[in-house]
């Protein structure tokens, strides 16, 4: 069991799926505390950037390969471990024996590599869709009726489990958030469907009308960037007795619907129009919960979001308007 906080004295820390939505931010954001060359991106294919991928070392990395990830691990002996890489809600679905395979062995592969190799900390997210259509909407518990009814859901509500087993059985300071929709500039999702949050905010900066594939009453449970990585990191930086919940803890921002995002957009840009062609994502969506009550999180380690949907909406233009123009001016 971890005594100090591993991350913070020059330690390594090794990032898995740093290309994607949440791993490029978490990466940068690492970097920055801890410095580059102690931050680890590792991801199955080099991601595009330049930051995650030339800023800090690099390792091209299939988390399924145990004796790479072995390798990985015996190179950099990381004290942290982040383990990011997952196919989201919608991916899986079109997927499903890949999307088990990834999200279950992928997990079994790092806890493993943890236990065997010494790793102090794991983190490894979970998400609001380990909660199912009997589960109470509205405000919805930490501990309630689950029943996932999406191979993504699934795999997370049983990789939780698998968590809180490592830590019963080996002492493993795993530690996990079930992230509501991550909305951020830098990056974008990949086949979630909570997605439909940030590309509505591209169109809206490049001037076009946006198509939502979920109805416009729709609600769920949202946070932006700045707020998931406080989280991560507080979370992981708490004292390790404070962890109450070895399993994944609710964790809230904010809840709205496509309707009110639109509303939220045209306070900046009165014209921009969205139109509602909802699909296969409206049944995962229509099973999630709302809203969440994130008490634990907030009374074990302290949790307390920043950003409200409008607060999100002036920051998210702020930055995609700026990138506009970076790239216009590349461009000329
Ligand atoms: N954002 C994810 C998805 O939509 C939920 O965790 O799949």
């Amino acid at each position: 069991m971890a005594t100090s906080t591993p991350g913070t004295s020059g330690d390594t820390v090794l990032i898995i799926g740093a290309g994607g939505q949440l791993g490029l931010e978490l990466t940068h954001e690492l970097r920055q505390r801890y410095g580059a060359s102690n931050v680890v991106a590792a991801d199955v294919r080099a991601p595009k950037d330049a930051e995650t991928h030339e800023a800090g070392p690099f390792e091209l990395l299939d988390v399924l390969d145990k004796n790479r990830l072995t390798e990985v691990v015996q190179q950099y002996k990381p004290k942290q471990v982040y383990h990011l890489a997952a196919l989201l809600s919608a991916t899986a679905e079109k997927n499903p024996k890949f999307g088990w395979q990834l999200n279950m062995d992928g997990l079994f592969n790092v806890l493993d590599a943890a236990v065997d190799l010494g790793v102090q900390q794991v983190y490894w997210p979970s998400s609001i869709a380990v909660f199912g259509p009997d589960t109470p909407r509205e405000n919805t518990p930490q501990l309630t009726i689950m029943n996932p009814n999406t191979i993504y859901g699934i795999s997370k509500l049983a990789g939780e489990q698998w968590c809180e087993w490592y830590f019963r059985k080996h002492g493993l300071d795993v530690r996990s958030l079930r992230y509501p929709g991550l909305i951020g500039y830098k990056s974008l999702p990949g086949g979630g469907t909570t997605d439909y949050a940030v590309d509505i905010y591209h169109k809206a900066v490049a001037g076009q009308p946006y198509e939502c594939f979920l109805k416009e009453d729709t609600y769920l449970p949202m946070m932006y960037m700045p707020d998931a990585l406080k989280a991560t990191l507080d979370l992981m930086h708490a004292p390790a007795d404070s962890i109450k919940i070895r399993s994944s803890y609710n964790l809230g921002a904010m809840s709205f619907s496509p309707k009110e995002i639109t509303a939220s957009i045209q306070r900046h840009l009165p014209e921009f129009e969205v139109t509602y062609k909802p699909d296969s994502r409206q049944q995962i969506a229509d099973s999630w919960p709302a809203s969440i009550d994130d008490t634990r999180a907030r009374q074990d380690w302290g949790w307390q979001p920043d950003f409200d949907l409008d607060k999100m909406t002036d920051d998210m233009l702020l930055h995609l308007k700026q990138q506009v123009a970076e790239t216009a001016a590349v461009a000329r």
